[in-house]
């Protein structure tokens, strides 16, 4: 394959990546969306085996057959609500594959065979910053994978002077730096390096350690954030205009998440990657939430009241991929409107535990898209709203945001559903979200406790409303 081929391919393949980008902005597009991305990795894939890679032919097919064989395991048996902890621990390979592409680029003395000096010092740099940002991506992902997989607790690790702690890391990492390029060109510089990687893992570990359960949403996309860049990184130590093309793609489309997560969630992204939201409040919130009675509804009670409502809105959480009961809840939504019923959904940016998570869900059972709507779109239409039916959903409804000023998710926007005439609430218990955070509607007056897996009472209900 000539050199002006394996060009032509990667041009072709970074305008697939585009357009592939583009189609999974909507839920409507995004099949097509995904097709690009799989054609545009299977181009990128084939021109570098065939255009690039020059011996070896052997190791590589062995690794590209035993990490595509466990890449087909895991995807096939990986649950819906287990996602993003698969996402997370995909991103902590990519940091590392940055990590030990930078080593075995230092140690390669043919990486900088016929260089200037100048041109060395600047391979050097490439070097570093790869195995830098790929160490805090691998460190960091393996850490939220763990508090996705709640095998973590999900509480913000508050060390004493922890942000001293971080600026100490950014110092030393700078230092090292600075020793290691003193050292350019000579073949030395492996301790500093080795130092920096050291640095870097622990900055990863503690950065995510100390984000309090509610703002994972925004370390999620930052990851994504960091393991393009890595992979850019990567892609500038490898001279792979392809890598360094797609890592910017993904580095800046994760970026644009991370903002779009802290504006949901009314967060400072400094603060959140600072850490310490959610250390103290619990206590408040517990108190606030005692103020009234939890009152109970029989799925025919429920039925009831759906049926005597004319705006219905309904609110999914986590706890709806957990049942699995989008499927059931299409039905509901059918039979409703067939009698007349206005049914819409109202989505929160955070809801689940990923990005698009509920609409994902929602578009897998065919909800008719027109009627699911964004948070900022539904959220002033509660006040019409004769009966909201929270399903499994639980931080993303907790007027505790508003109104206890310490709590772990003060000031995250919310839907805003005890405003309508009746609440409905699915779950199976008292038992709070992801924030561990009380939810003083489960107390509102208006609210009524629907207990019991989502999917088992959602079929009763069906079962009321069309019998
Ligand atoms: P949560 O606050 O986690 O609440 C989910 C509720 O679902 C739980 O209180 C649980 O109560 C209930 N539930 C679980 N299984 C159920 C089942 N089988 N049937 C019925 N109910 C069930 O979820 P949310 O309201 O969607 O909020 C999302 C939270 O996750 C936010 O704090 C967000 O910051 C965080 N988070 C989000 C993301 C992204 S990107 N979306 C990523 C990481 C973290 P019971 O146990 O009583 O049933």
């Amino acid at each position: 394959m000539t050199h002006g081929l394996v060009t032509a391919s990667y041009i072709g393949a970074t305008i697939l990546f585009i357009l592939a980008l583009g189609g999974l902005s909507h839920p409507e597009s995004s099949r097509r969306g995904n097709l690009y991305g799989m054609v545009g990795m299977t181009i990128a894939l084939l021109s570098t085996i065939i255009g690039k890679v020059s011996g070896n032919f052997e190791i590589m097919l062995a690794g590209m057959a035993l990490g595509g064989g466990v890449g087909i395991v895991l995807a096939r048996k990986v649950q819906m609500t287990q996602m993003p902890e698969l996402v997370a621990i995909l991103h902590s390979l990519v940091g590392l594959a940055a990590v030990l592409v930078g080593f075995a680029n230092f140690m390669d003395p043919a990486a900088t065979a016929g260089l200037s000096h100048t041109e060395v010092v600047i391979h050097e740099v490439e070097t570093y910053l790869g195995i830098l940002i790929g160490a805090v991506t691998f460190s960091g992902s393996v850490i939220a994978f763990g508090k996705l997989s709640a095998r973590i607790s999900g509480k913000p690790l508050m060390l004493p002077g922890r942000h001293w702690l971080n600026l100490g890391l950014l110092v030393s990492a700078i230092w090292f730096g600075k020793l290691f390029l003193d050292q350019a060109g000579t073949g030395a510089g492996l301790v500093p390096l080795l130092m920096m990687t050291a640095v870097a893992l622990l900055f990863g570990i503690h950065m995510v350690m100390a984000i309090g359960g509610a703002d994972m949403p925004v370390v999620v996309s930052m990851l994504n954030s960091y393991s393009g860049w890595a992979a850019a990184a990567t892609g500038f130590m490898l001279s792979n205009d392809l890598l360094i093309v797609v890592g910017a793609l993904v580095g800046s489309s994760g970026a644009i998440l991370s903002y779009i997560m802290c504006r949901a969630m009314n967060r400072k992204f400094l603060a959140v990657i600072a850490g310490g939201f959610g250390t103290s409040g619990g206590a408040v919130a517990a108190a606030a939430a005692t103020g009234g009675e939890v009152v109970s509804v029989t799925a025919d009670e429920a039925a009831g009241l759906l049926l005597n409502a004319r705006e219905v809105i309904i609110v999914p959480g986590y706890g709806m991929a957990v049942a699995q009961a989008q499927h059931t809840v299409y039905e509901i939504t059918r039979a409703l409107r067939e009698r007349g019923v206005n049914v819409r959904f109202g989505i929160h940016p955070v809801a689940g535990r990923m990005p698009g998570h509920m609409n994902v869900l929602l578009a897998e059972a065919r909800v008719p898209y027109d009627i699911v709507f964004e948070m900022e779109e539904i959220n002033d239409d509660f006040p019409n709203v004769d009966v909201s039916v929270v399903i499994g959903a639980n931080d993303i409804v907790n007027p505790s945001a508003q109104e206890v000023p310490d709590s772990p998710i003060a000031g995250m926007p919310v839907l805003e559903v005890w405003k309508g005439g009746t609440t409905i609430v699915l779950k199976r218990s008292m038992a709070t979200g992801y924030a561990g955070v009380d939810n003083p509607l489960f107390y509102k007056e208006n609210t009524r406790m629907l207990f019991g897996d989502a999917k088992e009472s959602l079929d009763s209900v069906l079962k009321d409303l069309t019998s």
